[in-house]
C-alpha cells in the first residue's frame, strides 16, 4: 500500500476540504505488533499499536497534523501549546513544516530529556514554567485568547478528530475492534479520540466496539480518585496531570463503553516497562506502559476474559526518555580493554 499520511488516506472522514492543505511527514499506518510472550501467560491475544513509530515518536503526531493543517488554512501565523513534552515536539515538528512560528510551554524540568531535544531542534520557542502542565495549559489558553495564537493542545477540536484515526486503523488491521483497549490517561484527549473513532466506523461499517480500559499513574489519578490532584506526581512525567481537559468526555467513553479506569503505581510501571521490553523486544516510554503494567494488574484479579483480544496503546516511544531507561536497568556495560582475548575470557563458555 502506498501511504501517503493521515489526511491523505483518511479524508473522507476527517474535516478537510479544498483549501486545507494536506500536510504530511506520512505519520500514522503505525504498527500492530503481537505480543506472544504475554498472551501465552496471560491466556489472551495482546497486541501494542505501536505508536513510537510516528514520526516525531508518538500518537500526538496524528492530531497535531490536522490540528496545524487547520490553523494553515484559517492563515493563522503561530501555534502555542503546553505539553509534558510529547505534544511540544509533535507540535514543534509539524509547525516547522507548516512554515508556522511555535511556542511550547513545559514543566521545567519534568520532561524527558528526547522530547526536549526535539522541540529544540524543530525550532520551536520553548517556555519553562516552575509549575505543572495543568497550570501551563491555562497559560496558553489565556494567551491564545489574548494575542490570537492558535492554541494545538488536545482542547482544540482537530486534535481528537485526527488521533481517531488510530482507531480506524486497529479495525482496519484486525478486521473488527478488539474486545478490549487500554489506553493511558493523562489529559484524557486520545482516550476520548478513540471511542469518537470507534463509534465513527462502527455506525458505517458495523466493526463493533471495544470496552475501554483506562490507566493512570497513581500519583496523577483524579479520574480514579473522583477529584482534581493538585500536585500530580509521577516518573510517567507525560501523564504527570492532575486536571485533564477531556475529563467528561473520558467519563463518557468509559461509561458508554462499559469500561473501567485504574491507576498503577511507578513501581507497577516500571516493572511492565522492563518486562515489555525485555520479553517481547518493544520499547515505549513509561506513561505508555500503564497499559500493560494495568493489564497485568487487571489479569492477576480475573479481569480479563480468556481468549479476548486485547490491544494496548503504547502511546510513545521508548527512546524519548533514555533517563528512566538507563536507571531502571541496574546492570552496566562491562568495560574491558581493547583486546579480543578479553572478550574471549569473558565470554568463555558462555554458549549452551
Ligand atoms: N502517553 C504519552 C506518551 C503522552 O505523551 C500522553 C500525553 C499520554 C499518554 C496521555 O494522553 O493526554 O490524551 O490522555 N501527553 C501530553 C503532552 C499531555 O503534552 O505531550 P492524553
Amino acid at each position: 500500500m502506498h501511504w501517503n499520511g493521515l489526511l491523505h488516506q483518511y479524508k473522507e472522514y476527517l474535516p478537510v476540504n479544498d483549501d486545507t492543505p494536506l500536510l504530511s511527514l506520512n505519520e500514522g499506518h503505525t504498527p500492530l505488533i503481537p505480543l506472544d510472550h504475554l498472551s501465552k501467560e496471560w491466556g489472551i491475544n495482546l497486541y501494542a499499536k505501536y505508536e513510537g513509530a510516528n514520526p516525531t515518536g508518538s500518537f500526538k503526531d496524528r492530531g497535531m497534523v490536522l490540528a496545524v493543517a487547520k490553523a494553515k488554512e484559517a492563515g493563522s501565523k503561530a501555534i502555542i501549546c503546553a505539553s509534558t513534552g510529547n505534544t511540544s515536539a509533535a507540535a514543534a515538528a509539524y509547525g516547522a513544516r507548516a512554515g508556522l512560528r511555535c511556542i511550547v510551554v513545559i514543566p521545567d524540568g519534568k520532561i524527558a530529556q528526547g522530547k526536549l531535544a526535539q522541540a529544540k531542534m524543530y525550532g520551536a520557542e520553548i517556555f519553562a514554567i516552575q509549575g505543572n502542565f495543568d497550570e501551563a495549559l491555562e497559560m496558553v489558553k489565556q494567551m491564545s485568547e489574548e494575542e490570537g495564537y492558535t492554541l494545538v493542545n488536545s482542547v482544540n477540536p482537530f486534535r481528537l478528530e485526527g488521533q481517531k484515526t488510530a482507531a480506524f486503523e486497529l479495525v482496519d488491521s484486525l478486521e473488527k475492534a478488539p474486545d478490549i483497549l487500554a489506553i493511558p490517561v493523562g489529559n484524557a484527549g486520545n482516550i476520548s479520540a478513540y471511542w469518537k473513532g470507534f463509534k465513527e466506523y462502527d455506525s458505517v461499517k458495523a466493526s463493533g466496539l471495544p470496552r475501554i480500559h483506562g490507566f493512570q499513574a497513581a500519583g496523577a489519578a483524579p479520574i480514579v480518585n473522583g477529584s482534581a490532584v493538585k500536585n500530580p506526581d509521577t516518573i510517567a512525567t507525560a501523564i504527570r496531570i492532575g486536571n485533564p481537559a477531556s475529563w467528561q468526555l473520558a467519563t463518557a467513553a468509559l461509561d458508554e463503553s462499559g469500561g473501567i479506569i485504574d491507576s498503577v503505581t511507578d513501581e507497577e510501571i516500571l516493572e511492565a516497562y522492563q518486562m515489555l521490553a525485555s520479553k517481547e523486544g518493544v520499547f515505549a516510554e513509561p506513561a505508555s506502559c500503564s497499559t500493560i503494567a494495568g493489564l497485568y494488574k487487571q489479569h492477576k484479579q480475573g479481569l480479563l476474559p480468556k481468549g479476548a483480544s486485547i490491544v494496548a496503546v503504547l502511546t510513545g516511544n521508548g527512546l524519548k526518555d533514555p533517563d528512566i531507561a538507563l536507571k531502571t536497568v541496574a546492570q552496566e556495560p562491562v568495560v574491558i580493554p581493547n583486546d579480543l582475548n578479553q572478550l574471549r575470557q569473558q565470554l568463555k563458555g558462555c554458549v549452551v
